[in-house]
């Protein structure tokens, strides 16, 4: 007769191995870490996050504390014969247990309240830059006011300068949230909130939607470049710039391609192609991605998302056009030229 070994707890090594990259995963400060911050808004919002963490810490080892010592300080005992003294409906104990909380919630309130209203109100004065934010089905517009300058999925903003974003939507509620920067603040249909941040080094700071807006949600993105303030003034005044200049047949093809095809939904500044549905495509290549960072803005990025955008991006609202290869080609040599 074979013996059997009793199946006992084994540890599974794979187990342990994803359990542990989850867990450490968690450590890595990354491009969305709100715990890496890039800016004095970011910095408020971990000190405070700090600040709380610190007081509950000290909570959990108090508790933990007189925990373990009931334990061991009143178990039971062979020499027990009869129920210790009950404390069910001690006036002294319910009134100890409702007080100290209240006292808990407004240390905790004090920081939060602080913290709101030092971020509370949009920043004023000279060298304030202003961005309009529009949420859509699923990327970003960002409009300049006052120099007619549009752009979308990537945000510029001068290092060292506070920006209010004045953040609206145009179809359901969406999430503007750059977690190395700060936030996050909703885009409500039919009012306008606003956030104001400021980025304390150069840098491309990542921002996503942060809340579920439809299919397309997760490929919401976009990013934030700072720049110097001469980097950003110059970026101004070259986006104020006519940019269309097809000269080769491919790309005039491509051009003949997009007032037919493209120029309804898609403006370009400085052409009769003002189209108002999809992002501006002004000075396209100026953008390190299309799909509102879904793809890489290369002519091989262009191309696979005219060819089909929701194989690429589940859900973006641009129909596939039906483009032979050759149709393709064209129009991203024209596409290529919007510098
Ligand atoms: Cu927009 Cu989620």
């Amino acid at each position: 007769m074979t013996r059997h070994r009793r199946p006992g707890f084994k540890v599974s090594l794979p187990l342990v191995v994803t359990l542990a990259a989850l867990l450490l995963g968690g450590c890595g400060l990354g491009k969305q870490s709100t715990l890496s911050p890039a800016g004095p808004v970011a910095q408020a919002q971990l000190s405070m996050l700090y600040e709380s963490l610190a007081i509950m810490a000290v909570i959990f080892i108090v508790v933990a504390a007189v925990f373990v010592y009931s334990l061991i300080r009143f178990r039971a005992r062979k020499t027990d014969t009869e129920l210790p003294k009950q404390v069910h409906g001690s006036t002294a104990l319910e009134i100890a247990w409702t007080i100290i909380p209240i006292i808990i919630i407004v240390v905790l309130s004090i920081s939060t309240v602080h913290y709101a209203f030092a971020l509370e109100s949009p920043p004023q004065g000279p060298g304030t830059v202003q961005v309009q934010v529009i949420g859509h089905q699923f990327w970003w517009e960002f409009r300049y006011p006052g120099t007619g300058v549009v752009t979308a999925n990537q945000v510029h903003i001068p290092v060292g300068k506070k920006v209010n974003f004045s953040l609206q939507s145009a179809d359901v509620v969406h999430s503007f949230w750059v977690p190395r920067l700060g936030g996050k603040t909703d885009l409500i249909p039919g009012r306008t909130n606003t956030l104001w941040l400021e980025a304390s080094k150069p840098g491309v700071y990542y921002g996503q939607c942060a809340q579920l807006c439809g299919a397309g949600h997760a490929y919401m993105k976009f990013t934030v470049l700072a720049e110097s303030p001469a980097a950003y003034r110059q970026w101004l005044r070259h986006m104020q710039h006519d940019t269309v200049s097809a000269t080769t047949p491919a790309q005039q093809a491509g051009l003949a391609l997009f007032k037919q095809d493209c120029a309804t939904c898609h403006t370009i500044q400085g052409t009769p192609f003002q189209g108002k549905v999809g992002p501006n495509l002004t000075a396209l290549m100026g953008r390190p991605t299309i799909g509102a960072g879904t793809l890489p803005n290369t002519a091989a990025g262009l191309a696979q998302w005219l060819h089909d955008p929701s194989a690429v991006k589940p859900g973006a609202k641009m129909p596939d056009l039906g483009l032979s290869e050759s149709q393709i080609h064209s129009l991203v040599a024209f596409l290529e030229t919007l510098k």
